[in-house]
């Protein structure tokens, strides 16, 4: 637990356990796609400590690209729109494409993402998230086929997630409390 003024850092997920959480969720990749070369998409900026722990336990040819998404602003609350603000590099079409996120809250972000992806006819579409919040989505079809925990509804800093682009370099997943207003 670590405090600056009243806001409080309180860890809920320790790094031991995320780091062997993607050691999992790795193998399960390596083993969906044996033989085959997977191509990543990190959503920025969020998911860039997972991306790039996760790429480096994964045993196949692989191959990264990023996008960068705005959904949320600089605070807490969603505006419920997605802007991108980065396309990718390359063409994504006939590959084994495997969205990384950070987390999925109330799914605007992935379901923005899914649709406009998919159009660009990858051979396939998985989505990989750190972290799951289910009881926040408003999206309802929407899941990772790779998830690395599921969490309560707490707004969550470290490990590549931010309040107002603070906290990513956090190695633990902490619960972020304010002061009130
Ligand atoms: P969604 O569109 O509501 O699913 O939100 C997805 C994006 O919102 C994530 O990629 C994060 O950048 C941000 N977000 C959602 N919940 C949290 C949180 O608890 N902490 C930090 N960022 C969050
Ligand atoms: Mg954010």
């Amino acid at each position: 637990m670590r405090e600056k003024g009243r806001t409080q850092l309180k860890v809920l997920i320790r790094r031991a356990a995320i780091r062997k959480r993607v050691q999992e969720v790795a193998r399960e990749i390596t083993k969906d796609f044996k033989g085959e070369r997977v191509h990543l998409v990190g959503v920025l900026k969020g998911a860039c400590i997972f991306l790039s722990d996760l790429v480096r336990e994964i045993d196949l040819d692989t191959s990264l690209d990023f996008i960068a998404v705005s959904s949320y602003g600089k605070g807490k609350d969603s505006s419920g729109q997605v802007r991108v603000n980065k396309d990718l590099d390359s063409s994504i079409e006939g590959l084994n494409v495997i969205l990384v996120e950070d987390i999925l809250d109330t799914g605007l972000t992935l379901s923005y993402l899914r649709r406009i992806l998919q159009q660009r006819r990858p051979r396939i579409l998985k989505v990989a998230a750190l972290l799951d919040k289910p009881s926040r989505r408003i999206i309802k079809d929407i899941e990772g086929d790779y998830v690395g925990f599921k969490i309560p509804n707490e707004f969550v800093v470290g490990y590549g997630l931010d309040y107002a682009e603070r906290y990513r370099n956090l190695k633990d997943v902490c619960i972020l409390s304010l002061p009130p207003e």
